[in-house]
């Protein structure tokens, strides 16, 4: 494969949009000034389980304003959206179509009004009756209606097992046996899901905050039965999402279906309370991990048995386990997932789906054998690394994750690592892998040349705040050759050519091909014009489908992460010092937005180590912390010496740029990092996230 220029790509560049963003002049969804608008406000189902039996809207329609008022009786009707070919993806976006009440804070009906003011009065006027049900919304390893399901989220099959697992077990020289559980999350991105839909005869425009105006686009086309060039979503900016905008969500049936009952543009933005029943969690887990080694420290056997949930009409099976099947060299390996169908909302894609609560069990597990063997847990990871994929026998295009540990290693002092005391503050330090897929989806790019020689890439992709407008900017100067001011990448509209969305980490690997694709093309063209442009202009389309390599290489990122933790011996709190992580992500593109993305994902993990739990109210089936006041996040106090840096990784199988993912791998690991720190510090093993004061001080030494 040709090498690319580098004259743009490696540079820190600024962000190209973070003057607009700064000064406000970026629009969000919310905020398009569009005439004639109304607002509608949902109202919730006060049950878990149960039955409308009847709905009184004579008050809230007599508000004044009120133009309407939606229940499942007078709601337009939705086609049934079912999980499709390829990818199987089970999405929720039915809103008002039934009596039957399945999880607490679902929509049971909507209130369209002149002011947002008026719909918000009206929707607490609306009088609705329950039969209630016995409700269930506990997960438990022991509930005997838990299931297989048929695949998990990534594709693969639920379980898997290589060898004889439980006489590998049986006869392991050292074995640990353990439970690890991860909490309900919330993604809670500064912007909400915001939406405004017009119609216009059958067309709809929608005005929305998601991470891929094209994904969403075809669900809704199903619900509203239209042809997807009768929708367009404009979504050019975007508040955060971390996985909880990939998929759409009932609030986008709702406001259009608002729109065309009061024959008005309608706008919503949820509410952060709302977004806890409607916007997506990451569910809770059970992870029993049993894994086995002979005394010097190397894996005999792994077996990684994970329980979790979904809702009660729709499946969302997380990969929990997946990443157990790739990381390391065990001749006898089995993994299960195993469903519980719960009066719940339903779960979906959160920043390192599977990978990150997975690896926090996995790498704990790994720590409390490297313990259990006296044998350094840098060192027992490496011993254990595999050849090729043991999950799929492919070589990997590379494996960077030794060389990260050594690196990290290098970095943090591993050497001087003894647990040792700073008048009450006991400190410790801990070690994890992290490891994270690379994926290419489909991606078509227009680049368009006028004839005063600027460029114009056209692509329907999605920069949901990390930095990827100006990243494919670099990506397309460098294929054009041209200097970053000639180019002008144009996102987030559906009328742009297609593209896969913001997820997974596949976006700059995926868009960023397509772009080469057209520029690889634009080159030739203009060549056959002796470089001069035409009056009006030059145009050319590049497009892939995947990765060619695909099914012929593993392909993965990789990385290490390593904390220092402090803790208090008075109070239990425990305080990170120190963070290192490095990474085996390919080129890196700009240093300074992908750093952003690692540090980013590194405290999202350590907020997940220490702080973050969405607390279920089980009386009620009800989250407690349905704010940002009580649902805690690592904030600027809790982040100190943070140490990010990558290795250089050099990949021609993954892509003409050489680019992994660096949207997820951060996360993943940083967790077990610090878990496995506290018990360096302290001799106390936490295995359930997250480790708060009292569970520390009430676990057992
Ligand atoms: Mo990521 S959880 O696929 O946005």
């Amino acid at each position: 494969m040709t090498e690319l220029l580098t004259r743009a790509t490696g540079v820190s560049t600024d962000r190209i949009d973070g003057y607009v963003k700064v000064t406000g002049a970026a629009t969000y969804a919310y905020e398009y000034p569009i005439a004639n608008i109304a607002y509608v406000c949902p109202v919730q189902s006060t049950i878990a389980a149960g039955r409308i039996i009847s709905i009184d809207t004579s008050s809230a329609a007599a508000v004044p304003g009120v133009l309407a008022v939606l229940t499942h009786h007078n709601a337009p009707r939705l086609q049934e959206v079912k999980p499709v070919p390829p990818r199987f993806i089970d999405v929720e976006v039915e809103a008002l179509q039934t009596d039957e009440v399945t999880y607490r804070g679902q929509f049971v009906a909507a209130v369209v009004a002149d002011s947002l003011e008026a719909a918000q009065e009206a929707a607490h006027l609306v009088e609705v009756k329950y039969e209630q049900y016995q409700h269930s919304v506990t997960l438990r390893a022991d509930d005997d209606r838990l299931f297989q399901p048929a695949r998990v989220f990534s594709g693969d099959p639920a379980d898997t097992t290589t060898g004889d697992i439980n006489r590998a077990l049986a006869s392991a020289s050292v074995l640990i046996d353990a439970t690890y559980t991860t909490p309900t999350q919330h993604h809670n991105p500064m912007e909400p899901h915001a939406t405004i839909a017009i119609w216009s005869g059958d067309e709809l425009t929608l005005y929305d905050s998601n991470q891929g105006p094209h994904a969403i686009r075809g669900a809704l086309a199903i619900a509203f039965g239209l042809p997807i060039e009768r929708i367009r979503v404009i979504s050019p900016y975007i508040g955060g999402g971390f996985g909880a905008k990939v998929l759409p969500h009932p609030h986008l049936t709702l406001t259009a279906m608002a729109a065309q009952v009061a024959g008005r543009p309608v706008k919503l933005a949820l509410t952060r309370q709302q977004m806890f029943a409607i916007a997506g969690y990451r569910t809770p887990t059970i992870q029993r991990v049993r894994v086995g080694a002979d005394h010097s420290g190397t894996l005999t056997a792994l077996a990684h048995d994970v329980v979790e949930q979904t809702s009660l009409r729709h499946e969302f099976a997380q990969h929990t386990a997946v990443a157990s099947r790739m990381l390391y060299a065990v001749p006898n390996l089995a993994t299960t997932h195993r469903l519980a169908r719960l009066h719940v909302p339903y779960p979906t894609t959160m920043r390192g789906p599977g990978e990150a609560p997975g690896l926090f069990a996995l790498e704990s597990a790994i720590d409390e054998l490297a313990a259990a063997c006296g044998v350094d847990p840098v060192q027992l990871r490496i011993r254990n690394m595999p050849h090729a994929d043991p999950a799929s026998g492919l070589p990997f295009s590379s494996h960077g994750l030794v060389e990260c540990l050594r690196e990290g290693a290098h970095r943090f002092g591993w050497q001087h690592r003894a647990p040792r005391r700073d008048g009450r503050w006991l400190i410790g330090s801990g070690v994890a892998a992290s490891t994270y897929p690379v994926m290419t989806w489909p991606a078509t790019a227009v680049i368009r040349v006028d004839h005063t020689g600027e460029f114009h890439v056209s692509i329907g992709a999605s920069d949901i705040g990390t930095g990827a407008r100006t990243v494919l900017t670099q990506i397309a100067a460098d294929a054009l050759d041209q200097p970053i001011h000639r180019v002008h990448v144009h996102l987030g509209d559906t009328t742009l050519p297609f593209a896969s969305p913001a997820a997974g980490a596949t976006g700059t690997a995926s868009w960023g091909s397509a772009i080469v694709a057209a520029a690889r093309i634009m080159h030739a063209r203009l060549t056959e014009l002796d470089g001069v442009i035409p009056a009006e202009g030059v145009e050319v389309r590049g497009e892939i489908q995947g990765n060619p390599h695909d099914g012929h290489y593993s392909m993965h990122s990789f990385g290490a992460q390593f904390a220092e933790v402090r803790v208090d011996t008075d109070t239990a709190e425990v305080r990170v010092a120190r963070l290192v992580g490095v990474f085996a992500v390919g080129r890196i593109i700009n240093p300074k937005t992908a750093r952003s993305q690692l540090v980013g994902g590194m405290i999202m993990g350590l907020s997940t180590a220490l702080h973050e739990a969405s607390i279920l109210d089980t009386y009620y089936g009800d989250y407690l912390n349905d704010n940002l006041a009580d649902y805690h996040i690592a904030v600027n106090a809790d982040i100190q010496d943070i140490d990010v840096s990558w290795i250089d990784e050099h990949d021609l199988h993954i892509n003409p740029m050489g680019v992994k993912g660096i949207g997820e791998v951060g996360i993943v690991g940083t967790a077990a990092a610090i878990a496995n720190a506290v018990a360096h510090a302290t001799g106390i093993r936490v295995r359930d996230l997250p480790i708060l004061p009292d569970r520390l001080l009430a676990a057992e030494r």
